[in-house]
């Protein structure tokens, strides 16, 4: 009897639906970061309000543990829905091209896997640097702002520089995800294509440059 499966299309579907709402997560976010140029006394007063998010009605740091416990489960849904699509395209090829052609997409789209992979690390490392302060020179959980100061003095460029290619591998992955979420949600005329491909690079863009811009102006003392 045949097994029944999910349908490839309910698949892509998850992919597009979980990755909108980690893209939704990375603009609030950057918007967050962004107010580090307003000054520490602003930067850390928004972080303590990040705990108070929906009280009274909900008691202090719910909110951010239900952010938390719906950002887990988009990235674990994104992950399973890749796993699967991935073996159901390798299974449907069981034998590999002899000549692999040249132009194989963008790079863009050739790296999703392991662009998906590295920012996986990235965030674990990140939460050990900027939420528990496991793996910062301060961590002081109730200063964020001297975290950051600490983290990206130009005396610490390795943690910049690690920060800064996981920022460009997230932008490659988002210029091709958002692309192909706007797909798989029903653009298919050329011009919507244009439109998609136009889209996902600006967003992709603005997310890269808004994320550097605080590494760097700490690095470079504008920030300090
Ligand atoms: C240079 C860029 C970034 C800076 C300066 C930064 C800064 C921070 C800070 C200060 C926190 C702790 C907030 C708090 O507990 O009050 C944090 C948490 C976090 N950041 Fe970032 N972040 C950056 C980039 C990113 C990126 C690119 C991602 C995702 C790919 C990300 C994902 C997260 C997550 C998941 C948390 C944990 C939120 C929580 O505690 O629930 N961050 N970040």
């Amino acid at each position: 009897m045949r097994q029944k499966r999910t349908s490839s299309v309910a698949l892509k579907m998850l992919m597009a639906g979980t990755g909108i709402l980690l893209v939704l997560f990375l603009f609030a976010h950057m918007a967050g970061n962004l107010k580090i140029f307003v000054g520490a006394t602003a930067f850390d007063h928004y972080a303590h309000w990040l705990r108070d998010i929906g009280t009274p009605l909900l008691p202090h740091t719910w909110y951010l543990w239900i952010q938390r416990g719906a950002l887990t489960v988009a990235v674990l849904g994104h992950i399973f829905a890749a796993v699967v699509l991935a073996r159901r395209a390798r299974a449907a090829r069981p034998v590999r091209y002899a000549h692999r052609p040249k132009v194989q997409g963008s790079y863009a789209a050739r790296t999703m896997r392991w662009g998906g992979v590295i920012i996986l690390l990235f965030v674990v490392f990140h939460i050990l640097d900027l939420t528990t302060g496991t793996a910062n020179p301060v961590g002081d959980r109730q200063h964020p702002y001297a975290n950051i100061v600490a983290d990206f003095a130009p005396a610490r460029w390795y943690v910049t520089l690690f920060y800064a290619l996981a920022i460009i591998a997230i932008g490659f992955h988002l210029r091709h995800g958002i692309f192909s979420a706007l797909r798989t949600l029903g653009q298919q005329s050329p011009r919507g294509e244009r439109i998609g491909r136009a889209a996902a690079l600006t967003l992709s863009l603005v997310l890269v440059v808004g994320y550097l811009s605080v590494p760097f102006a700490v690095l470079t003392g504008l920030v300090k």
